[in-house]
């Protein structure tokens, strides 16, 4: 079997064209801009380069993208102080902390800071307990862009077997709240996990999210299934260039799945995508 490859590009520029004629509409009936405020703290190169691609598709679907870039050595009542002004700004309908943060953050304190209705990343306290108690909540990007992805190919997801390798509390953990929301039975395999070769040959749908360049091999995989690919490597090649690569050995994976999600151009897309659409909710949940 070749596997069909879901373009995660063209699906997030659908998703974002529907923003954006969503976003046209609260601005000429009700008079409404959807803002985003994104705050970096530090210099971390790749968190720079997600910052300013999610600034730049924020403006293009016609919401207001406001940026805050602090200092590395930032102290954490500062960063608190912030996330307060932009709590209480009404023009401001989602605020995202860019993670990682310096080690002198604590990360479990600044996220639940920021007003769970403002919290697009799905990550509040709040929020992660609405997703796991199947109520209304703002849900993780990533895992959101993998459901809508694999709703898309499959329709109804009911009684398949999902494995998911990787336990995060960004994708691993949502992600299987919401493949068990879907009715799937689920397996969340992680570092630890024995067999993980058995565990996935049984997978209808395997989510790879370990952060550990092709680590899944051809083998693994049920003839047919669907594999979405989480993992963005750089790694580099014997020409001494770099180049990503995902979580799945992509050749080997894509001649025995029935589908699967490529790096780059999958999942990635996906995820900015859906952080328009989660600004967007939270904008039309604090208007009524
Ligand atoms: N760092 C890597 N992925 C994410 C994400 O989805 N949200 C935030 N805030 N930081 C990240």
């Amino acid at each position: 079997m070749t596997a069909q490859v879901i373009d995660g590009k063209a699906f997030a520029a659908e998703v974002r064209g529907k923003v954006a004629e969503h976003v046209a509409r609260l601005k000429e009936k009700h008079d409404l801009v959807p803002g985003l405020a994104v705050v970096l703290v530090g210099e971390d190169p790749a968190s720079q380069v997600y910052v300013r691609s999610k600034g730049k598709q924020t403006t293009e679907v016609g919401m207001k993208s406001v940026e805050h870039r602090l200092d590395a050595d930032t102290s954490e009542a500062d960063l608190l102080a912030l996330i307060d002004t932009l709590n209480k700004d009404e023009s401001i309908h989602g605020i995202l902390v860019q993670l990682p943060l310096p080690k002198h953050l604590n990360e479990d304190l600044v996220i639940n800071s920021i007003d769970p209705a403002k919290d697009v990343d799905g990550f509040h306290i709040s929020n992660v307990g609405l997703l796991g108690t199947g109520q209304k909540s703002m849900v993780p990007c990533t895992p959101l862009g993998c459901l809508m992805m694999l709703r898309d190919h499959h329709g109804s997801l009911s009684g398949m077997n999902a494995v998911v390798i990787g336990r995060s509390n960004i994708v691993g953990k949502p992600m299987a709240q919401l493949l068990l929301g879907d009715s799937c039975t689920v397996t969340i395999a992680h570092s630890r996990t024995k067999d993980l070769a058995d565990v996935v040959r049984r997978a209808d749908i395997v989510v790879a999210a370990v952060g550990r360049p092709a680590m899944v091999p051809g083998d693994w995989i049920k003839e047919g299934a669907t594999v979405i690919d989480v993992g963005i490597n750089r790694i580099e090649t014997e020409d001494g260039k770099t180049r990503l690569v995902g979580d799945v050995d992509y050749e080997s994976c894509a001649a025995r799945a029935g589908a699967i999600t490529p790096v780059p151009g999958g999942v990635g897309p996906m995820t900015i995508a859906c952080l328009l659409a989660n600004t967007l909710t939270a904008a039309c949940r604090a208007n009524g």
